[in-house]
């Protein structure tokens, strides 16, 4: 499958001076972690999102959906990074830069020794305030910021004696919703969940990246989910060469060159064939 990679095709693979690399769930199967939406494994395929990973779901049961999120995490905790992001990690290393940009929350491009990861989102291991907007906007005084864990503090009157490193010592583990030692706001997984805007910065960091590639990689999504899917589209408007790797096509597959595999077994075979 590789060798009908078109030779003018490998030649700019070759002379890339910046390859992105966009993933999707697809990326991590591999590693044994469910993607959300293959049919019958998929994570979606058995909870419903609205219930585990909603703002409203949290407000309304946030142990329910502390739990599901422990649970993932046990999950994705056991699983080690594959073949195909351990190619992406070796490759890093023959470019003058790639730029990983992730929809996985489960650091395993961190763990194979990617350095350039944008997670879009976020990060299942770290913990952030719940900001409750709507109690917040109801607040009659502007709210106060927790100078720990940069939340609307909860409480009026912050612990003076609790520190940043209080806070950064919380971990996604079993047990109650565990709430800000200063100011007493819960705690949630940094992830983007349904409903949510992504964290601008790391939007404008990515699309930048995305404006800035000669190249990419796309791999392992189903492109169902915005603003994460426009961004291959991105790249193609702009000129960039696209290849798709996925064993299923997605709405991008006539438009760019496929690879229909999977992450493991094609990322392997395309760093020795074009890289090596
Ligand atoms: N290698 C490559 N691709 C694979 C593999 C594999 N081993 N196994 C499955 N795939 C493909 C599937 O064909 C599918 O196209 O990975 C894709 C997984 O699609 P989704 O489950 O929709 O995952 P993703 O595209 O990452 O979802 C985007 O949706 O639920 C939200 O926030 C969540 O980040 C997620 C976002």
């Amino acid at each position: 499958m590789i060798a009908t990679l078109h030779a003018s095709l490998i030649d700019r693979l070759r002379r890339a001076q910046h390859l992105a690399v966009f993933t999707g769930a697809g990326m991590s199967a591999e590693s044994g972690i469910p993607t959300f939406r293959d049919r019958l494994t998929g994570l979606w395929a058995h909870t419903d999102p609205v219930e585990v990973a909603t703002p409203q779901a949290f407000r309304r049961d946030p142990q329910r959906v502390w739990d599901w999120h422990v649970h993932l995490a046990s999950a994705v905790a056991a699983a080690q990074p594959n073949a195909g992001h351990r190619a992406l990690a070796a490759l890093a290393g023959k470019l003058p830069r790639l730029s990983v940009v992730t929809q996985n929350i489960d650091s395993l491009h961190q763990a194979a020794g990617s350095r350039d990861v944008i997670e879009l989102h976020g990060n299942l291991f770290r913990l952030k305030p719940f900001i409750d907007e709507d109690a917040a906007f109801e607040a009659a005084e502007p709210p106060v910021i927790c100078r720990v864990c940069d939340g609307y503090a909860a409480w009026r009157d912050c612990d003076p004696w609790a520190s940043r490193e209080d806070f950064a010592r919380l971990r996604l583990a079993a047990g109650p919703v565990p709430r800000c030692p200063c100011c007493g706001a819960r705690l949630r997984p940094d992830v983007v969940w349904f409903n949510e805007m992504l964290d601008p910065q790391v939007l404008d960091a990515a699309m930048s990246a995305v404006d800035a590639c000669d190249a990419m990689l796309c791999i392992g999504s189903s492109l169902e989910v915005e603003p994460a899917a426009s961004l291959p589209w991105r790249a193609l408007r702009r000129g960039a060469a696209v290849i798709e790797v996925n064993p299923q096509p997605t709405a991008l597959t006539p438009h760019v060159t496929a690879l229909p595999g999977t992450a493991a077994q094609v990322l392997p075979q395309l760093l020795a064939t074009v890289w090596n």
